[in-house]
């Protein structure tokens, strides 16, 4: 039923009546669409669920747009991202009017869902600051780390799953702890991958993060079991161009003390969480996707 919510997503586009932001609209990847199927999954597939879940899936590809400016993204989902076909100030305003129809159509279901859901983007602005700002230091609070993409990803995740259960009159609390894990362990094995896979699969240059400031959960997990001549070398490797030495030089002490391993558990604990919660509930299909969440490749 996922064809339902991309068709109301064009209709809502279609509305603002401009044939510059239909045709950018048509640029965009579609990527996933996890949260729209979270929702379906949990609520059904009546008028006002599909509205949920194409506001929730604009305004998830609104801050998509806005994170690729922020992070000088050229590419998104192996793609050109738009900012780089079109530029900075396209990308930005095609995020703008996404969300702000977004929100207006928001209005029109329910204060609760909308409450939920406007909170939960507020959270999402928070914690890509908190990103942009602890990039610019070598963050080694794992506290912090959690906080960051829990308001970053997990949070929208997290109001999906809790406008879905308020739609359908299910006990908001579960779904949203479901969600919560959810995006938790999502945003963590997004970080692995950044590790893992090679440039021509992320769409990215590999270890992309650390080269832009950014300490994920391995390399917080790497410092801790590093001697001090090592801890020193990884913090002056931090925020830099890496050489191709310099890159396998992180990767081999990766290796060495299974840090991969290490944070890929404890993505999998949540998951594992999450599942448990879905199976008491009954609810299979949520427990099946969380499921093929812990066993992408990587
Ligand atoms: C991707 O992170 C970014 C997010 C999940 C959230 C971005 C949020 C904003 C820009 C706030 C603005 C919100 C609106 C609605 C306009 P990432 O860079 O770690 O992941 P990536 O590898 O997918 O780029
Ligand atoms: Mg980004």
């Amino acid at each position: 039923m996922l064809s339902a919510v991309e068709r109301k997503i064009e209709q809502f586009v279609a509305d603002l009546n401009d044939k510059e932001v239909t045709a950018l609209y048509a640029k965009l990847p579609q990527g996933k669409r996890l949260r729209a199927k979270l929702i379906l999954k949990i609520a059904g597939n009546t008028l006002p669920v599909v509205k949920t879940a194409a506001v929730v899936e604009m305004i998830h590809a609104a801050s998509l747009l806005h994170d690729d400016v922020i992070d000088d993204a050229f590419t998104r989902r192996s793609k050109p991202s738009l900012n780089a076909l079109y530029g900075n100030k396209t990308a930005i305003m095609l995020g703008d009017i996404l969300y702000s129809k977004g929100f207006f159509e928001l209005n029109n279901i329910s204060a609760e869902v909308s409450r939920m859901v406007s909170n939960a983007v507020t959270q999402l602005s928070l914690g890509e600051l908190k990103d942009v700002s602890l990039s610019k230091s070598f963050n080694l609070d794992k506290e912090i780390y959690l906080e960051m993409i829990y308001q970053k990803t997990a949070s929208l995740i997290e109001a999906s799953a809790g406008a879905a259960a308020i739609l359908a009159g299910k006990p908001k609390e579960v779904y949203m702890t479901y969600g919560r894990n959810l995006g938790l362990a999502f945003q963590m094995i997004d970080d692995l991958l950044d590790i893992t896979s090679d440039a021509k699969t992320l769409g990215k240059p590999a270890l992309h993060d650390f080269v832009e400031g950014k300490t994920t959960l391995p390399y917080i997990y790497l410092y801790e079991v590093l001697s001090k001549e090592e801890q020193e070398k990884l913090s002056i490797l931090h925020a830099k161009v890496l050489t191709k030495e310099e890159q396998s030089w992180i990767l081999l002490k990766m290796q060495e003390h299974q840090i991969i391993e290490r944070s890929y558990f404890e993505a999998k604990e949540l998951i594992e969480e999450a599942i448990e919660l879905m199976d008491s509930h009954g609810e299979e299909a949520l427990s099946g996707i969380a499921k093929e969440m812990i066993e992408r490749d990587f």
